[in-house]
């Protein structure tokens, strides 16, 4: 499944994601900048925060819970933000398009 991360400075990166996996480990695992995910994908730390780019966040859904919670603790919080270790990659989501925030390194 394929996903495309537009870095904070507009670098494309394109990467080749593992279903069942999330998104923010599959950023790891590719070295995509931006994902720092301290906690491990635990929902804890929102330093793997991610724009979901229309028209795919009517398809990935809104925060909802413990992230939407721990999302009050992310900078430049908007409707389609997302914390990338919350949302799981599947055959849907190819072609998924996400923007980082600025200044998430
Ligand atoms: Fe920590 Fe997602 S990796 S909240």
């Amino acid at each position: 499944t394929q996903i495309v991360f537009i870095t904070s400075d507009s670098r494309r990166i394109e990467i080749d994601a593992q279903d069942g996996l999330s998104v923010m480990e599959c950023a790891r695992r590719a070295n995509v900048p931006g994902i720092v995910a301290e906690c491990g994908g635990a929902c804890s730390c929102a330093t793997c925060h991610v724009y979901i780019d229309a028209p795919w966040s009517g398809i990935v859904g809104e925060a909802a819970g413990m992230e939407r919670d721990m999302l009050e603790f992310a900078e430049s919080v908007r409707e389609t933000s997302r914390l990338s270790c919350q949302v799981k990659v599947a055959p849907d989501l190819d072609g998924l398009t996400v923007h980082l925030p600025d200044g998430q390194a």
